[in-house]
């Protein structure tokens, strides 16, 4: 059994106009919430919203919603509480809330259920398909975007090093904790298969970085977190697996003439409930249909 990785909100941070760019384009084709419509507050929810900055440009779009961030890091949960939890300028309001995305279900009905950049460290995320979307109000939306780049040298380069025989006992397994994502074809059946409308698609992301060894200090915020959580504590260890992993990552992406280019392929599914058919006219005879002014 893994302990859950500890997360360290300022380094994730550090490239967050590269990872913000993909929850706005979710955002982009998210339709018109229900509520909207009906004149009600939008329900909202962000399963693994880290530090609360991309939960806090869901109320850009909805200020009348409420909205809750859901996460299981402390660390994230503290530094989005402190810096986006309280009522907003349209007179909503935002919260966060410790919960395990593996085991959330949702407790009231929902507009919008959201996951960006989250879902991929959660097993069997699919599973919750069912469940997530039958807490969706008539005309809501479940919206996630995933990370789908495993298998480039930054991600594929982890997971090897972890198993060489120098680091195996302590890290195996360690460097593809967060692989858990279907092909996008798999999501738009699975999400099909329950009846949504669905929008799947892939964009590859061609990030120019700058800085020295940047593509290890983006990791460093996310698919590290496992191996640096694993050898906490031990400063030689991690200085050492720092090092060698910094030296493969140099050579995988090499430094060129405007910064480094580190290519960063993403999933997307929007899934809509469909609104309820309309209720079909009452065939109680006492009960004759409006025959207008002269009926
Ligand atoms: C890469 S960050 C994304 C944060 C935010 N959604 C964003 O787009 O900036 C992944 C987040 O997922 C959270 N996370 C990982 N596993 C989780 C789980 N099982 N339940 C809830 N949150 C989880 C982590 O704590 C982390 O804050």
């Amino acid at each position: 059994m893994y302990s859950a990785p500890i997360w360290d909100p300022q380094q994730y941070l550090r490239h967050s106009t590269h990872r913000t760019r993909p929850f706005l384009d979710l955002l982009a084709r998210i339709p018109e919430l229900p509520a909207v419509t009906e004149g009600r507050s939008p329900r909202i929810a962000d399963l693994g919203c880290g530090p609360g900055n991309v939960t806090a440009l869901l109320a850009d779009r909805w200020p009348h919603a409420r909205i809750t961030g859901y996460d299981l890091s402390p660390e994230m949960l503290e530094q989005a509480e402190k810096h986006y939890a309280g009522t907003t300028e349209g007179g909503g309001w935002l919260d966060f809330r410790p919960a395990d995305a593996a085991h959330w279900t949702p407790d009231e009905p929902y507009d919008l259920i959201i996951s960006n950049a989250a879902l991929q460290w959660v097993p069997n995320h699919p599973e919750s398909f069912p469940v997530w979307t039958q807490g969706l109000v008539p005309g809501g939306t479940l919206a996630f975007q995933v990370p789908a780049n495993f298998t480039s040298p930054s991600h594929a380069l982890l997971g090897e090093l972890c198993e060489t025989p120098q680091w195996r006992a302590r890290l195996t397994g360690h460097g593809r904790r967060f692989v858990h994502i279907l092909d996008a074809a798999d999501y738009l059946t699975r999400l099909a298969d329950l009846g949504l409308t669905v929008d799947v698609w892939e964009t590859v992301y061609s990030q120019l970085l700058q800085g020295e060894d940047p593509v290890l200090d983006w990791v460093k915020g996310t698919a590290l977190r496992p191996v640096l959580t694993a050898l906490d504590g031990d400063r030689e260890a991690v200085a050492a697996f720092l090092a060698q992993y910094r030296d493969l990552l140099r050579k995988a992406y090499p430094p060129g003439a405007h910064g480094t280019v580190f290519p960063f392929r993403r999933v997307f599914a929007v899934a809509t409930r469909r609104q309820e058919p309309a209720r079909e006219p009452s065939r109680d005879p006492s009960r004759r249909p409006n025959q207008g002014p002269t009926g």
